[in-house]
């Protein structure tokens, strides 16, 4: 059996036959989706896993009750990786009571078109007792959905966080924390900065010794490094020194600017410079590389009198997210009605704090004398 504390156990699955996260995030290591069983006069069950994993989920929690059955299901995200298996819930254990919050019984209903037999609405800040345990509810809206909520057991100290502190990976593969944190984090809840700030301010009210999300491990030890990278985060900080270069190349002349690039950037001292091909690699990895540099490079070419489809793709999702605080450098290409500069600045007019470095390198084709002098000049900027 697996316990956080004396109290409160694990029975969350692993997902390995997943393919697509949220429809659109690979997940190489698969996934978590966590659950708890906190066990007192009265026992609550904390959230529900996706619609694949009903039985083990369900084994799960008997195996830790034994005869007893839960008197809550605290929902307390109702996206369907967590809230999936409700109605299944129920049927097995028709007598327990669904705790959430206006907007989640609106959800529910949604998702489900019937009502819960037993049902407790709560609001912000209300306490639900279950003897030695009592459930703090802290609204969470917009981390990264409007009904969600987190929960404080101020008896053993635990955060239940629901999505805040998840990460992409099943919890039997051996990986870094924050490399798949940070690609979950800017993929999914990114654009909700301000919101999440709102919650670490909350948080630090709180004496928190355990954090037990939805995906991903709980956290118990250093829990001021995961704190400081999601205000980080959050607040659209820089986290890591040095540039990233974002290109698309057809043919291999853009390719070599950016190599170039790379080597003048080292030459002038910068000590790291990451890389990513959008039509090649991961296109989350890259979103979350251009938020963690604070200087960041944009390579490619002119297309269809537009930009290259990967760029286009990539810039739209950055904006989406609220990128912002970023130096800028543009690298163009062009064979003959030269584009790139005018349709990056222009998708990147509504993004906060950007500021765009000279020159701009503007190939005609292929490098030539000039536009490696362009190159040269850019990596002394970005390197000051
Ligand atoms: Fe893990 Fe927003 O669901």
């Amino acid at each position: 059996m697996n316990n956080v504390t004396k109290d409160i156990f694990y029975v969350g699955v692993n997902d390995h036959k997943i393919d697509l996260f949220e429809g659109q995030y690979e997940v190489p290591n698969g996934m978590a989706y966590n659950s708890y069983v906190i066990v007192d006069e009265k026992v609550a069950v904390m959230d529900s896993v996706d619609i694949n994993f009903l039985d083990e989920w369900i084994k799960n929690i008997k195996e830790v009750l034994g005869n007893r059955k839960p008197d809550y299901l605290v929902v307390q995200h109702m996206e369907p990786d967590h809230s999936a298996n409700i109605m299944e819930f129920l049927r097995v254990f028709p007598d327990a009571t669904v705790v959430g919050n206006a907007q989640t019984f609106k959800m529910m209903y949604q998702f489900f078109h019937k009502e819960v037999e037993h049902k407790l609405e709560v609001s912000n800040g209300q306490v639900l007792d279950l003897g030695k345990h009592k459930l703090n509810f802290v609204f969470a809206p917009m981390v990264h959905w409007p009904e969600v909520m987190m929960t404080y057991d101020a008896t053993d100290k635990v955060l239940f966080s629901a999505d805040g502190f998840g990460k992409f990976g099943a919890l039997d593969v051996d990986e870094d924390w924050a490399c798949e944190a940070r690609r979950y984090y800017f993929g999914i809840v990114g654009k909700y900065g301000m919101q999440v700030q709102n919650v670490l301010r909350k948080a630090a009210t709180l004496d928190i010794q355990t954090i037990c999300p939805l995906h991903g491990p709980i956290l118990k030890e250093n829990l001021g490094y995961y704190l400081h990278l999601y205000d980080v985060w959050s607040s659209y900080g820089v986290e890591a020194e040095g540039v990233f270069i974002a290109y698309t190349s057809v043919y291999g002349h853009t390719k070599e600017a950016v190599l170039l690039l790379k080597e003048e950037l080292e030459k002038a001292g910068c000590k790291k410079v990451a890389i990513a091909d959008l039509a090649r690699d991961s296109m989350s990895e890259a979103v979350e590389d251009a938020f963690k540099y604070g200087k960041v490079v944009l390579a490619t070419t002119t297309y269809n009198l537009e930009i290259f489809p990967f760029m286009s793709d990539f810039i739209t999702r950055l904006v989406e997210h609220a990128w912002q605080n970023k130096t800028v450098g543009i690298i163009e290409n062009g064979t003959w009605a030269p584009q790139v500069e005018k349709i990056i600045k222009a998708k990147l007019a509504n993004a906060k704090n950007i500021t765009f470095v000279e020159p701009v390198v503007k190939i005609v084709s292929a490098l030539d004398e000039n536009s490696k002098a362009q190159v040269i000049a850019l990596a002394k900027e970005l390197a000051k």
